[in-house]
């Protein structure tokens, strides 16, 4: 593949991040839902649904894939995966053999199969239903041997927005839950490679620091607004803090 995604090692920590109020974003209800009617529209018309963050961010995440990750059996995880479609990418572009979507929206779980089953791609990608916030479901799906990649596109966005009792605060029990969850999926030598829209690369380096190292960015399109120049979402890559 061509290297689209450029990457750099500046990884100081961040200011303190900004706090958001809860949404549906962060409810499995308002999900199912999605999905559901994803579904319909994938077996009406083929289209396979929402890509977060677009086309163009999911194969900057492949390319980096395909750049740090030699071994094409890799154990890769895709938390929050919803439609499958990046780990369908790592197998047709990337030529990656071991991986596994998980979602906690039995829907999601359900689109993904049908999807991966319509283009010849049903056995090779397991897709399978976890709440990433339980501890119990990360050690079963995990198992002994861990994993090699733990991917998030949107996720720990949803997860960050995620209500409290069902209130506007946000679950912060969620949010301190969810690195935790990441190091419990990640063998020592593994990388977590994470795409956000809600925070930003200094703001995930900072919030994830007592788990995990930065170990590299990758570079997204940037705007510039009053003066300030910003990217409309961050990828970082990370290993197991010593
Ligand atoms: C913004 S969507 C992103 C979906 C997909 N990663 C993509 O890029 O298109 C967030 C996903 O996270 C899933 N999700 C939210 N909380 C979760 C949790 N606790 N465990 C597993 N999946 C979760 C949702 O069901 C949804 O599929």
């Amino acid at each position: 593949m061509s290297n689209t995604a450029e990457t750099a090692n500046s990884c100081e920590q961040g200011d303190e991040p900004v706090s958001f109020e809860a949404s549906k974003l962060g409810r499995k209800d308002h999900w199912d839902s999605v999905y559901d009617r994803e579904i319909n529209t994938f077996r009406e018309t083929g289209d396979i649904g929402e890509v977060w963050f677009g086309e163009d961010t999911a194969a900057k995440m492949v390319t980096w894939v395909c750049n740090n990750i030699d071994d094409t059996d890799a154990r890769i995880l895709d938390v929050g995966c919803g439609n499958g479609h990046l780990l369908l990418e790592l197998a047709e572009d990337g030529g990656y053999t071991n991986l596994t979507g998980t979602d906690y929206s039995a829907q999601a779980i359900e689109l993904a199969k049908g999807i991966a089953a319509s283009r010849g791609l049903g056995d090779k990608i397991t897709f399978v239903e976890q709440d990433f916030l339980s501890a119990t479901e990360v050690a079963r799906i995990a198992g002994e041997a861990k994993f090699d990649v733990v991917l998030d596109k949107g996720t720990y966005d949803a997860i960050c927005l995620k209500p409290k009792d069902g209130g506007a605060d946000v679950d912060q029990q969620a949010i301190d839950t969810y690195p935790e969850s990441v190091v419990g999926s990640l063998k020592d030598s593994g990388v977590f490679l994470i795409t956000s829209c809600n925070w930003t690369e200094d703001e995930l380096v900072a919030r994830f620091a007592t788990h995990l190292e930065c170990v590299g960015r990758v570079k997204h399109r940037s705007f510039k607004f009053g003066g300030a120049v910003g990217q409309t979402v961050a990828t970082v890559a990370f290993k197991k803090a010593k």
